[in-house]
């Protein structure tokens, strides 16, 4: 009995010491509110509008429908009712000028009468990766826009 109060109170002891230590370590590391506010400052780096990250963007959402070279033909394109633009396609690109192009990726086809396949990305990409994916679109085209809309 005695043997095993002292157990205990070794054991309650060496508890108390590694509380006081994770209680001393947590209390010298950044501040709760600091620290979550350097993780969200990383978390969201500041974007500037390039046809790198439209390319980057461009790549990784609309390949899968619009094809790796932007020509309409991506691996879901056959699985689709309504064909995805050809964006190589120069007097089809240059009938929507980039003002159109933005709300088209912004709000989804539906939003400029065309078909609920093309998903609005709004949500997903925000308005410098959209207007980045812009810029690279008239890349694809080779073409400026000759339409005000
Ligand atoms: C799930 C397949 C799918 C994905 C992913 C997709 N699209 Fe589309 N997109 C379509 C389809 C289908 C159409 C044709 C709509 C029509 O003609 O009614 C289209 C049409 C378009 C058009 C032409 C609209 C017009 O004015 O006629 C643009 C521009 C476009 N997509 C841009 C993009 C961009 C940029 C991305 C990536 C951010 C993207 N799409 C991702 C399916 C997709």
């Amino acid at each position: 009995m005695k043997r095993n109060q002292s157990k205990t109170t070794v054991l309650f002891a060496a508890f108390c010491l590694s509380l006081m230590l994770c209680t001393f370590a947590s209390a010298s590391e950044t501040p709760p509110a600091e620290a979550a506010q350097e993780a969200t400052e990383e978390a969201k780096p500041k974007l500037t509008v390039s046809l790198e990250l439209g390319e980057v963007t461009y790549k990784h959402y609309c390949t899968p429908c619009h094809g790796m070279k932007g020509d309409g033909t991506g691996f879901n394109a056959g699985s689709l009712l309504v064909k995805p633009a050809n964006h190589t396609d120069a007097k089809f690109m240059s009938e929507r000028n980039d003002a159109k192009l933005f709300d088209t990726i912004n709000l989804g086809g539906v939003e400029v009468a065309k078909s609920t396949l093309m998903p609005p990305w709004g949500a997903t990409l925000g308005d410098e990766k959209i207007k980045s994916v812009v810029l690279y679109l008239r890349e694809l085209c080779q073409c400026k826009a000759t339409k005000s809309w």
